[in-house]
């Protein structure tokens, strides 16, 4: 902890030296989105200023520049998961696009009525909702791998639901309402034995921790950028290339082709094929400069900082009399979901924002998982690496105070 450079860091990000409601700002909604610093937003406002045009399409200077800058980003991004080749980044609005990307695409072809896809109960709706839109279409079957009261998935149960008509099994990471993290290459080994493609939604799990695509060995690995310190609006698909290569299109327009006649189209190499319109070419180059900035820090010591700031947070979280915590996993990421007796989950995020605490309250894109703890909706701090445990401290006393008056 000594050594993570905790307050450069916090210099880095602006909008933690703002002040809401009078109060210096402890901003514990990481989980929805995390804020940016100000090397992220200079390199978009570099772009917009020096090298901005559209990108592969001109010739002339500036467009070769920000073409420059939009595949150097790619680039980033491969090294970054490890990914083998840059033609298997292809860039989406976020994890939630990519899902629906791969659904469409590799599901329409490979999948089909009396097929399985295999999810888990602790899925965001991102990765339950493409998939019941899918088996609609397809007559395809979804089933789900049921969790226990820690939070954890009951890996012996989803084994047992893998079938031969097993297609896919689509988890998450790390859970956005949970903070648990999942056994993902026991699944993956568990999938490859029996030919069964896997993807991994890590839109939570890639702020916290090394990923290493190659590693895990999965076919899929999603993520955005709003939660990886870059703007919103941009996301990842990773894919291995024979699969990418194998799917059809998604969308159909400019760039994604290569030739085009009334009578056919040819489409582009990987990955344009998956990239049609104009992108978001600044978020791009922003997502590069998030890279390039955690490349400094190091995302083991970002996981150890914030195994820290967890461990503290949930052991002071304990002694609160009255306070349920929501996903208790052995294995658990920055995240504490938590319930008080008497106060509603809104009240407390209510309360909390009159102290200039910033919180998620509500089902976190997650119903099934608020079904499954008969809870409406949890609070819920998530934690980023620019956060301390004077904020957590904040937070523990503002709920002990919110006790004393309402509870
Ligand atoms: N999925 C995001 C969250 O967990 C928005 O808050």
């Amino acid at each position: 902890m000594t050594t993570f450079p905790i307050e450069k860091i916090r210099a880095d990000f602006p909008i933690l030296q703002e002040k809401i409601r009078n109060k210096p700002l402890v901003y514990l909604d990481n989980a929805a989105s995390c804020q940016k610093p100000q090397q992220v937003i200079d390199s978009i406002v570099h772009l917009y200023s020096h090298e901005y045009a559209n990108v592969h399409r001109g010739v002339h200077a500036l467009s070769v520049k920000a073409t420059d800058r939009y595949e150097g980003a790619r680039e980033k991004v491969k090294d970054f998961i490890n990914a083998q080749s840059t033609k298997e980044i292809v860039f989406v609005r976020g994890a939630t696009e990519a899902i629906n990307l791969i659904a469409q695409t590799f599901g329409k072809t490979n999948i089909k009525a009396g097929d399985e896809i295999l999810i888990t109960a602790m899925e965001h709706h991102s990765n339950i909702v493409p998939w019941q839109m899918l088996c609609k279409e397809t007559g395809a079957i979804l089933k789900v791998a049921p969790i226990n009261l820690q939070g954890e998935l009951v890996y012996a149960e989803l084994e047992k639901l893998i079938t031969d008509k097993t297609k896919l099994i689509a988890v998450v990471h790390m859970s956005n309402a949970l903070g648990t993290i999942n056994p993902v290459k026991k699944i993956i080994a568990a999938a490859k034995a029996r030919n069964i493609a896997v993807l991994l939604d890590g839109a939570q799990a890639i702020p916290h921790m090394p990923v290493d695509v190659q590693a895990l060995g999965c076919d899929f690995y999603v993520f955005s950028g709003h939660k990886l310190y870059a703007p919103s609006g941009i996301g990842v698909m990773y894919g291995k290339q024979a699969l990418l290569e194998a799917m059809p299109p998604y969308q159909g327009g400019g760039d994604m082709i290569r030739k085009v006649t009334f009578a056919e189209t040819e489409y582009n190499v990987l990955p344009y094929k998956f990239e049609a319109g104009t992108p978001s070419i600044a978020d791009v180059v922003g997502l590069g400069a998030a890279i390039d900035y955690l490349n400094v820090i190091g995302m083991d010591n970002v996981a150890a900082y914030e195994a820290e700031l967890l461990a503290y947070a949930t052991e002071k979280a304990k002694q609160i009399k009255g306070l349920r915590l929501i996903g208790e996993a052995q294995e658990k990421g920055a995240i504490l979901s938590f319930v008080l007796d008497k106060i509603h989950p809104h009240d407390i995020g209510t309360m909390l924002d009159s102290l200039g605490i910033a919180i998620r309250a509500g089902h976190h894109c997650a119903m099934p998982v608020m079904d499954f703890f008969e809870v409406p909706a949890t609070a819920r701090a998530s934690f980023a690496m620019y956060n301390t445990k004077d904020e957590i401290d904040v937070l523990i006393n503002g709920i002990e105070d919110l006790i004393k008056i309402f509870g």
